[in-house]
């Protein structure tokens, strides 16, 4: 019934290939003048701007590299401690085949500290320019920014109208405001396997540094997936004014809006997950909030419909899911030891805890060991496996950590409310795998889809599960992000509860996809059951 709920967290590339890619390129850029160029830039805290970038003759500054880049371009840091007196401000943009790329280089440990900066931290109430808002301000599309560590800065990386890029494998700690903020139009952003902790606001004693914030804008397509945030002034997670759905996954927020630093008017506000104001329809899956000084997961005034799925409140010091003013659907949510397990003004769901029975308490959980899901990340970035949390005999309740790589994990149910669905999601025919399946409308271009993580770019074999009980093949269109890609055709499986499964391959994007089936018959499709990668 759960296995939605154990949606796998994504994996670092393979590092022997981006390594052995990253030698080639740094080879064929050796000795050219740093002159504007798509190849790598290198970065070394004992390099030279007049260097030409390669890796034996490095630039010093990132900024430097940041001017020399152009589409396609790599720069990577070597190891160390970059501090310079200004922050580091990106004005252009890579493309959607040609993305620029910040990296640490070869798994080298890059610190980049914003102490030196300006507004580090900025008075008591003032207000400052927003160009020089974080430690790395990026104001361009198409960058993908990986394994870097921003720490002291005037944020950590402030992203102002900027979309489709990828924030994976970052660190934002302990900076003068917000760890990661996106704000303004902002989309097809991809937040993986952030860690953002101990950011504080001097500037206004605690009342918006949050550990990941997309905020005051709009735009689709913004996900978040494996994040981390803790001990933060402010929220753990925060959308205000934020008018576009965004979705979370796997995702835990612990220990923030306690005041750890004395400000003298302490205005933090300790919400695991704050989706609000502004009415958009975020979804919340597979993720767990602890131990924040306020509540775990919070409407805040958006009055929308959000997805709240198999998310698990623990121990904070408000109530577990507060969604008195949304018109929200929670399905197999769990909440023990908060003040309160949840409160649901017009909202409703079915299977949580709640729906279960009254009197939760530790006593009901595997673990309330901590250790792991607050421990160093796996190599691969995910965060590792653990049941802290689980309710003991219920396993379809709650978030899940436990078995993220095992079969099954990368399986896409129709009725979830990632997936859409032409039609009614029933459960009238036996046999089907979760909680129902997708009936779509008996016409052509009928279609189910699907949003998907592939762990790297490149061909995918996806095993679709369904069951067709007419005499005759129902035939679909594989549409990958809006462009045809495969074609299937669904043989009659004898009755509808017959189930069985085809499997199409397809080029998936690294992480977010839409991968949908579209009827190229009459009689729709068949009934679709779950989509597994
Ligand atoms: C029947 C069956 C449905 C199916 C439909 C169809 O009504 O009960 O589950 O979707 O046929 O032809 O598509």
């Amino acid at each position: 019934m759960s296995v939605s709920s154990t949606r796998h967290r994504p994996r670092a590339l393979p590092v022997a290939i981006a390594t052995a890619a990253l030698g080639l390129l740094a080879a064929l850029a050796l000795s050219q003048p740093a002159t504007a160029q798509t190849g790598t830039l290198t970065v070394a805290t004992d390099g030279s701007d007049s260097n030409p970038g390669t890796v034996s003759s490095p630039l010093r500054s990132v900024q430097r590299a940041v001017d020399l880049a152009e589409p396609g371009t790599v720069i990577q840091i070597r190891g160390g401690t970059y501090a310079p007196e200004v922050n580091i401000r990106i004005e252009t943009s890579g493309t959607s085949s040609e993305p620029i790329t910040m990296r640490a280089y070869g798994g080298e440990h890059v610190v980049i500290d914003g102490e030196n900066m300006p507004n580090t931290p900025a008075p008591v109430g003032e207000s400052y320019p927003r160009i020089e808002r974080g430690a790395i301000h990026v104001a361009g599309d198409w960058w993908r920014f990986e394994g870097l560590e921003l720490i002291n800065g005037p944020y950590g990386i402030f992203a102002i109208e900027s979309s489709h890029n990828v924030y994976r494998d970052l660190v934002t700690r302990d900076n003068y405001e917000t760890g990661l903020h996106l704000v303004l139009d902002s989309s097809d952003n991809q937040v993986i396997n952030l860690d953002s902790y101990g950011n504080r606001d001097p500037r206004k004693n605690g009342e918006s540094a949050d550990g990941l914030a997309i905020k005051q804008g709009s735009g689709s397509g913004n996900v978040v997936v494996g994040a981390r945030t803790w001990n933060n002034a402010d929220d753990g997670f925060d959308s205000w004014d934020f008018l576009s759905p965004i979705t979370i996954e796997d995702s835990a927020a612990w220990g923030n809006g306690f005041d750890r630093w004395g400000f003298p008017d302490w205005e933090g506000d300790g919400n695991g997950f704050k989706l609000g104001r502004g009415d958009a329809n975020h979804v919340v899956t597979g993720s767990i909030a602890f131990d924040n000084a306020h509540h775990g997961v919070i409407d805040n005034g958006n009055t929308a419909s959000l997805s709240i799925e198999n998310n698990t409140a623990w121990a904070n010091g408000g109530t577990g899911f507060v969604f008195d003013r949304s018109t929200s659907t929670l399905n197999r949510n769990l909440s023990v030891s908060n003040t309160d397990a949840a409160s649901l003004g017009a909202s409703g769901g079915s299977g949580n805890s709640w729906d279960i029975k009254d009197d939760w308490s530790d006593a009901d959980l595997v673990s309330t060991d901590a250790a792991a899901i607050k421990g160093p990340r796996e190599a691969d970035g995910s965060i590792p496996a653990t049941d802290f949390l689980r309710p003991e005999g219920y396993p379809g309740l709650g978030a899940d950590f436990g078995d993220g790589d095992e079969p099954g994990s990368d399986r896409y149910e129709a009725e979830d409310a990632s997936a859409d669905c032409d039609g009614t999601i029933d459960s009238n025919h036996s046999g089907y795998s979760g909680s129902g399946f997708c009936n779509t409308e008996n016409t052509v271009g009928a279609a189910a889809t699907f949003s998907v993580e592939a762990d790297g770019t490149g061909p995918v074999a996806i095993e679709i599960r369904f069951a067709n009980g007419t005499s005759s093949a129902r035939d679909a269109d594989v549409v990958v992000d809006g462009s045809p890609a495969a074609s299937v055709s669904f043989e009659p499986t004898g009755a509808w509860n017959g189930w069985s499964t085809e499997t199409v391959t397809v080029d998936l994007e690294e992480v977010a996809n839409t991968v949908a089936l579209v009827a190229t018959g009459s009689g729709g499709l068949p009934n679709i059951d779950y989509m597994e990668l």
